[in-house]
């Protein structure tokens, strides 16, 4: 059935324009779950992440180094990790946080998880043909929204942490000096991969492959890569998921085995 008010500008009972509902949606299905789900997960992920970033303890079981703390760059971190030592002797402050900008900037700004709080946080709007929370929407035209913008350069540290979190990883197959293989072994390498493909999966990434050209066609090699990111690109929100819940359980078991209350199973050449 269709709903059309008087004057031809939308449904019957919504008001025109963005903000300024008249009334709630039209919407017969259960349009909330989605951002409730989303809350709920970001709220818990959020938690956690404050939790294991500020703990400064148990972050090591050697070889595996939580990826919350990956690059560890003070003098309290394991001597072979990457960049150990760079920023000097600071035990007052977690190795976690001198780096943390670097992700957290790049997740803030991501369009996808923008559009995701957008909805579930600011109900702004909180749904498709659900009408905003606010009476006012400037959009990210203007501060402080406008700042979202940096998300192309965030994307360059993003590639950046995958090398360092590659290398984390290799790292992660050296027990003692032999080669060997264990559960957080496994652990780091799907984090990798599942980083990996959240990052190169970016629309940024992609406009960097593909964007500012006349004719794409003229440049073959841009034009395959651009098309193996869009591949990944339709996937984005499902690695961005993937990802963030799987750093979450790598930090969780890393810190369950260097702590003691978990014993790693692993072969060791
Ligand atoms: Fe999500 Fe760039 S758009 S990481």
């Amino acid at each position: 059935q269709t709903h059309t008010r008087a004057d031809g500008q939308g449904p019957a009972g919504m008001a025109a324009g963005r903000g300024g509902a008249a009334r709630a949606s039209l919407r017969q299905d259960h349009w909330w779950v989605a951002p409730a789900v989303t809350v709920a997960v970001l709220t818990g992920f959020v938690g956690y992440g404050t939790w294991a970033a500020f703990r400064n303890a148990a972050y090591y079981a050697d070889p595996y180094l939580s990826p919350f703390y990956s690059p560890c760059l003070t003098d309290s971190c394991p001597r072979d990790a990457l960049g150990s030592g760079f920023f000097g002797d600071l035990p007052w402050i977690s190795p976690a946080i001198p780096i943390l900008i670097f992700p957290l900037g790049f997740r803030l700004t991501c369009y996808y998880y923008r559009k995701a709080y957008y909805r579930s946080f600011w109900w702004a709007p909180p749904a498709c043909a659900v009408p905003d929370a606010r009476r006012k929407y400037s959009g990210e035209t203007r501060l402080p929204l406008i700042m979202q913008n940096v998300h192309r350069y965030f994307l360059y540290f993003g590639v950046l942490f995958i090398g360092l979190l590659a290398y984390e990883a290799v790292g992660a197959f050296g027990f003692d000096g032999h080669f060997g293989v264990g559960v957080g072994t496994g652990m780091l390498m799907v984090n990798v991969v599942l980083l990996g493909l959240y990052t190169f999966s970016c629309h940024s990434f992609r406009h960097l492959c593909g964007g500012g050209l006349r004719t794409l066609s003229a440049h073959p090699i841009r034009r395959q890569m651009w098309q193996a990111v869009s591949a990944l690109n339709r996937r984005h929100m499902v690695w961005a998921w993937a990802s963030l819940l799987w750093i979450m359980i790598t930090d969780l078991y890393i810190w369950l085995v260097a702590a003691g209350h978990l014993h790693d199973y692993h072969w060791v050449a």
